[in-house]
Formats: structure tokens, sequence, C-alpha cells
């Protein structure tokens, strides 16, 4: 009986140990650490059995760096590494998933990395974490005593002098956005509908469909991967970025590819900001992005292609431009529709557009997609909403970056008001005192210098906005609201 014990002892035994012994990372050379790596990394740009022969490096970082800097864990990595594995396709094959698991490990010791928790990690979200206050409104109250608690002055003191408007302007103007705990929740890295009904397979930061376009040279591309990898500067990043839409220049949104290759790019530049904060050993700059939009129709592609990726993303999902292929589909609509997870989609990552390019400059959208993100902001989805809060700060920067006239105001201001009263006043306060920044602003300046009709006709429709809006207020500084519009009226009518 014994030995019919010990028998089943031991070849269950043998069934749970298929590989070779772990190595010991943390105690194993630089020199063999970077063996691992490199070995790891053929395994990383094998060809696999999905999407005509994707390779992990087709919608991953360029070296696993992400699987590396977020505690996914051997399993995770053999479970999705084996939907890879097959014989029709590419090579790639069983044993070399392990080649995958051991460079995931020699990366983290490498560079010391204390991989953060994949359930719980969403780049690029501020460290305070007020996102993960449930219900929307208690959110939209903490956000407000941050501001407060920052002292910034359109919380408390209102702007009733050119003097007040100036000085709040130039306040909101040296704001760094990224030092701001706001309130809107970005994308986990993953979001595996191997987990069920809790997650929702495309808002994440990984493409679902790899970047293999047919005019592509794999060589050049995994050239470029291995002169970023030995030497990860922003200008090696923006080499691989800018190949990326050369190659994929001018496809057609409505296979999903577009999508998938502004989302490839944008899970690009994440990569890099984590890659640096751990190589520099602090949070480093976004100042590297967004960089200009570069005009060189000679190369035969458009401006459109070089805009940020983050506005990219957000402006074809809030359009609803996202086309899947069937297979894609099914896989990723088991639990929540296609339109359902689009509806959730658009706000983080115009949201990301925004701090990246407050200026609007790398977008082709413009002010148009000013119009998009406050709509966004404004509306409820099942991540929660609406952001009135957050909307009045993102208006009151427009107002500070723009002026009153450049924005269509008409196209921001809200049609409803939050119900409760405390909520409701502090969102009018907010907003009201960007109005008046901006009427003041005009009053000193602008209303004396523009006076061609077109001018009268644009000044004509945005006062009669902004008025219409101070009326439905009705708030305690009516009186004055009311004023400053007629000063501007009189102004201009006397020009
Ligand atoms: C076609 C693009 C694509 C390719 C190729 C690809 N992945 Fe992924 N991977 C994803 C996406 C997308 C996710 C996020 C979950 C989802 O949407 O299914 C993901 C998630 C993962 C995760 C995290 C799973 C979790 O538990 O959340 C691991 C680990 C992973 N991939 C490993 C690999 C390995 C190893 C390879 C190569 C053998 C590979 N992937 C190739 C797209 C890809």
């Amino acid at each position: 009986m014994t030995w019919l014990i010990s028998l089943l002892f031991l070849t269950s035994g043998c069934n749970t140990t298929p590989y070779n012994p772990i190595p010991d990372f943390e105690n194993l050379s630089a020199g063999e650490l970077d063996l691992l790596i490199e070995t790891g990394l053929k395994a990383w740009r094998t060809k696999g059995l999905l999407d005509g022969g994707a390779t992990c490096a087709h919608c991953h970082a360029p070296d696993g760096f992400d699987l590396a800097y977020i505690d996914f864990t051997d399993f995770h990595i053999r479970r999705r590494g084996a939907m890879h594995v097959g014989k029709e396709i590419g090579e790639l094959n069983a044993s070399q998933l392990e080649d995958i698991i051991n460079m995931t490990h020699a990366i983290r010791v490498k560079y010391g990395i204390t991989p953060r928790n994949s359930s719980d990690f969403y780049p690029f979200q501020h460290e305070s974490r007020i996102t993960d206050i449930p219900l929307t409104e208690q959110r939209e109250l903490a956000f407000v005593s941050e501001m407060q608690k920052k002292g910034f002055r359109f919380t408390e003191k209102p702007v009733l002098d050119i003097e007040e408007a100036m000085l709040q302007k130039s306040e909101l103007s040296e704001t760094d956005l990224w030092s701001i705990p706001f309130g809107i929740e970005l994308m986990r890295w993953s979001e595996d509908p191997y987990y069920g009904k809790g997650s929702q397979g495309l808002l994440d930061w990984l493409p679902i469909l790899p970047v293999i376009p047919a005019e592509y040279s794999p060589a050049i591309f995994f050239a470029l991967h291995d002169e970023y990898l030995q030497w990860p500067t922003d200008k090696n990043l923006e080499k691989l970025l800018e190949y990326i839409s050369e190659v994929t220049a001018g496809l057609e949104p409505d296979d999903g590819n577009q999508f998938m290759y502004q989302k490839y790019r944008a899970m690009l530049i994440a990569q890099h900001w984590y890659r640096k904060s751990i190589l520099n050993h602090s949070a480093p700059s976004l100042k590297f992005w967004p960089k200009k939009i570069v005009q060189s129709n000679e190369s035969g592609f458009s401006d459109d292609d070089h805009r940020n990726p983050f506005w990219a993303m957000g402006e074809i999902a809030s359009k609803g431009e996202l086309y899947l292929p069937e297979s894609a589909l099914v896989r990723y609509t088991r639990f929540h529709s296609l339109s359902e997870q689009i509806d959730q989609m658009s706000l983080p990552w115009l949201w990301l557009g925004w701090l990246l390019d407050p200026g609007f400059e790398n977008t082709p959208c413009e002010l148009e997609c000013a119009k998009l993100l406050s709509a966004d902001l404004l509306k409820t989805s099942k991540k929660g909403g609406p952001y009135f809060i957050h909307q009045a700060f993102f208006v009151i920067k427009l107002i500070e970056r723009f002026g009153l006239k450049s924005i269509d105001i008409a196209g921001i201001l809200p049609v409803d008001f939050p119900s409760d009263p405390y909520y409701r006043q502090v969102y009018i306060k907010w907003i009201e005192n960007g109005l008046r920044m901006g009427l003041f602003i005009e009053l000193d300046e602008g209303a004396v210098r523009h006076q061609s009709t077109d001018n009268l006709a644009d000044y004509t429709k945005y006062l009669e906005a902004v008025e219409q809006f101070f009326l439905k207020a009705g708030s305690e500084y009516l009186d004055e609201n009311l004023q400053l519009i007629e000063d501007i009226r009189e102004k201009i009518s006397k020009n």
C-alpha cells in the first residue's frame, strides 16, 4: 500500500514539474541575466499562431518590460503565451514561453523592479487616488478639496476686477496638470476576458490587433527596437513612433487597425515613461511629448498620422468609429457590448490627450476635441459621471489658454446643472470665475482691438451664450455678471 501511495506521490510530483528548475534570479551575475534577456528576446520576437504570425513584440513593450513592471506571474505568461503557440503559422513553441518567463524575471532583477499590482495599477493616474471613491459626486467633491488644499485662487476668490482676473490667469497658466489628483479613472494595462465579467477587454493599453501592415519590414522594425532597447532615449522612441506612423499612414479606420496602431503607439509611450522612471530612479517629465506635428508631406504621410495617439484614440472612440473584425468582436464582447465599451473608452483617452497636450497642438482635431472632451465629462457612462466639477476646471483652463472668444463656449457650457445644492453652487462658482476672468481680459484688451464685422458677429454669439448661462445660474454675482456683458457690448458698439 505504501508503495502505491508513494508512487502516486511521485507521479503527481512529476506532473507538476514539467519544466527545468527555476534559477535563483536574484543571485545571477549581470552576464547571466543579460543572457536570459537575450534568449527571451528571441522568443519574444518569434512569430506565433495568431493574427497572421504576430510576435509578442507586435503588441507589448519591445522587450516585455510591461510584463516585468507589472506583477504578471509565470502562470499569466504561460496562459496568455499558450494562445500564441501552435503549429500552423509561426514557430513559437512552449519551451520558448519559459524563455520569456525567465526574461521577465531577469529584467526585474536587472533593473531592481518591484512590480506593480496588475489589478490596481492605472498608468499615469495620480498617486493620491481619489478615483478609488466609488460615487462620482463624492469623487468630484474630493477633487474640490484637493484643489482648495492646493490653494487655487479660483476656488475661493471671486474674480471681480482685472487685477484678480490676471492673477488667476497666471496662476492657472503655471499649473502643471500632472501634479493634480483628478477623479477621472484611466485604464489598466490589461483587461483580460479570462477574469470574467469584471474585465472590459477593450478598455486597456494593449492592442488586440498587432502592428503588421502589409508594407512593413520586420528587419527595420526590430532594428529600431534594438536601438531603442540599447539606448532608451526619447529620440529613439520617437524614431520608432515615426516608423509606425509611416507604415500605417492612410489606413482606413473601418477595420479597427487605425485604432490599434494608435493604441500601440500610446502603449509605447507609456512603457517608455515607466522604463525611464526605473532607469532614472524618479518620475520623468512628460515634456518630450507632445512634439509639434511634423510637416513631412514629402515622405508621403500626413500630419494626421503624427497626432498624439491619446487624442486619436479618444476621438475615434467618441465618434464611435471603431469597427473590429468578427473574431475579435466575439472574444471581446462576451461580457460587455462593443458600444458599451466604446462609451466608456473615450473619456480616459481624451483626458490623457489633454494632459499631454493642453494646447491642442498635436491633434488635427484641435478645439473640436475640446468639445468632445467637454461633452464626455458631462455624460453618464457605466464608469460614472457626469463630472461637472472636472468639466468646470477644464473650461477654466481653456479660457485661460485660448481666451473666451476663440473657444466655442456655446458648445461647451452645459444645459443642466448638478441637482445637489452644494455641488451645484461649487460648480457655478468655479465656472463663473472662469467666465468673468475671460470677460475682464477681453474688456481690457480684446474688445478694443478687433473691429471687423466677422469679429462682431463672433462676439454677439459668444456673449449671448455666456449671458444665457449667467441668467440660468442666477448666482449671487448675477448683477456683476450682466454688467460685465453690458460693458463689453458697449465697448464694441463704440468701436
Ligand atoms: C495581437 C496582440 C498581442 C500579442 C501578439 C500578444 N499579446 Fe499579450 N496581450 C494582448 C492584449 C490585448 C492583452 C490584454 C488582455 C486582453 O485584452 O485580452 C494582453 C495581455 C497579456 C498578459 C496579461 C494577462 C493578464 O493576466 O492580464 C500577458 C502575460 C501577455 N499578454 C503575454 C503575452 C505573451 C507572452 C505574448 C507572446 C507570446 C503575447 N502576450 C502576445 C495582446 C497581445
